[in-house]
């Protein structure tokens, strides 16, 4: 079969120290004057002063925007504030540093500053008409790919509902990924993320969407985040788990900007909106019972999934390499202290309105067109049931 296929990415410059040219890098943009957009915790540890003194050795004025917010999810008045900021300050690059909802509002306040109105018009897809001013994006976890995607998802502060804007107008100019600045991050982020970047590339791998090039990404990216996920989360000091990790996550982003997300990211909006858990741990919960329910359609992916996280499989037949694939993920997940269920997440059977949360979840259908079996809402009830077991 014949396939077009659309490719888009960043330049993207990965390596240790690789920060070092975050400099160079703003003046190929064209800054005089840079908005560098962070997080306290990035503060505390010290990248930021190194950061500001890197762009400032070559000679480019910095002014740093710490984002405080008092949300899992960034507010779309977070991002009015911040554009507001960026134009007051005349900067000619933003830069972004960070985890990923500081990198979504440093891609969406950059896209405010060329394009009328607010955050709420450009929600949807391709709404954003212009390029924002030019975006120099540096992860500071390994797991969002929000350096290489196109996407930014916010909280509708009117609706109390999580949004996303998905634009090929908000994709970075560059994306910069130096393993050393996900050093300090904390165990439970480190798999939280992880298994967000490990669900970007199974996900999208199974997903209608899919590729020969986002396959051999997300091939790749699974085996590797199987492999060094577990080391990270047990020695954040690990540095060749920390290498590992920011490769496979990069991967793993490159395959969700290219292929996309479809069921498990869908079912965990209604959850997460309503139990404000993170979003890597929403997912893990509902992760084992949406890949069971749609392995029908993909006997063959599964397999691909299950030799990419190491199991041998030659010899048995399709419904013990389900098998031995969820026993997989279920051991991944339980390795790094993640939920297999949402029982495991504390959320209670009989206080939730399960059938709300499928016709909820069944209304993504930006996400759920791409999956590999069509579901109604009855579908989604019983895999949220299942995903109580
Ligand atoms: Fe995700």
């Amino acid at each position: 079969m014949f396939q077009n296929i659309l490719f888009q990415s960043p330049t993207i410059i990965f390596g240790i120290n690789a920060i070092n040219q975050i400099g160079e890098q703003a003046k190929k943009l064209g800054a005089g004057r840079a908005l560098l957009i962070t997080g306290p915790r990035v503060e505390k540890t010290g990248v930021l002063g190194n950061v500001k003194a890197l762009l400032e050795s070559v000679g480019v004025a910095v002014q740093v925007n710490i984002q405080d917010r008092d949300t899992p999810e960034p507010a779309t008045d977070v991002v009015e504030r911040t554009a507001q900021v960026a134009r007051e300050c005349n900067c000619d690059v933003i830069i972004g540093l960070g985890g990923g909802s500081i990198l979504d509002v440093s891609k969406m306040a950059s896209a405010l500053l060329t394009n009328p109105g607010k955050t709420e018009d450009y929600f949807g897809r391709e709404k954003v008409p212009k390029r924002g001013k030019p975006t120099i994006i540096v992860p500071t976890t390994s797991g969002t790919g929000a350096e290489v995607t196109k996407h930014a998802i916010f909280l509708e502060r009117a609706s109390n509902v999580k949004k996303v804007v998905a634009s090929s107008n908000l994709l970075p100019n560059v994306a910069i990924v130096d393993p050393m600045l996900s050093m300090t991050c904390p165990p439970a982020v480190t798999a939280s993320a992880g298994i967000d970047a490990y669900i970007h590339a199974a996900e999208a791998f199974l997903s209608k969407n899919a590729n020969t090039i986002t396959d051999a990404l997300a091939l790749e990216a699974i085996s590797i985040i199987t492999k060094w996920l577990g080391p990270a989360f047990a020695d954040g000091q690990d540095r060749e788990a920390r290498y590992h990790m920011s490769l496979g996550s990069l991967m793993a982003g490159m395959v969700l900007n290219n292929s996309g997300t479809s069921l498990v990211h869908a079912m965990a909006y209604p959850v997460g909106g309503e139990h404000h858990t993170p979003h890597g741990v929403t997912l893990s919960a509902l992760l084992i019972p949406c890949f069971d329910y749609v392995a029908v359609a993909k006997a063959d992916k599964m397999a691909a999934l299950a030799r990419a996280m190491g199991e041998p499989i030659d010899g048995l037949a399709p419904r013990e390499v389900l098998e031995r694939l969820l026993e997989a993920i279920h051991f991944l997940l339980k390795s790094v202290n993640l939920p297999a269920s949402l029982t495991d997440l504390g959320i209670s059977r009989e206080a939730t309105d399960i059938h709300q949360w499928a016709v909820e979840a069944h209304k993504e259908q930006r996400l759920l067109t791409r999956s590999p079996r069509i579901l109604t809402v009855e579908d989604i009830e019983l895999i949220y049931e299942n995903a109580f077991d």
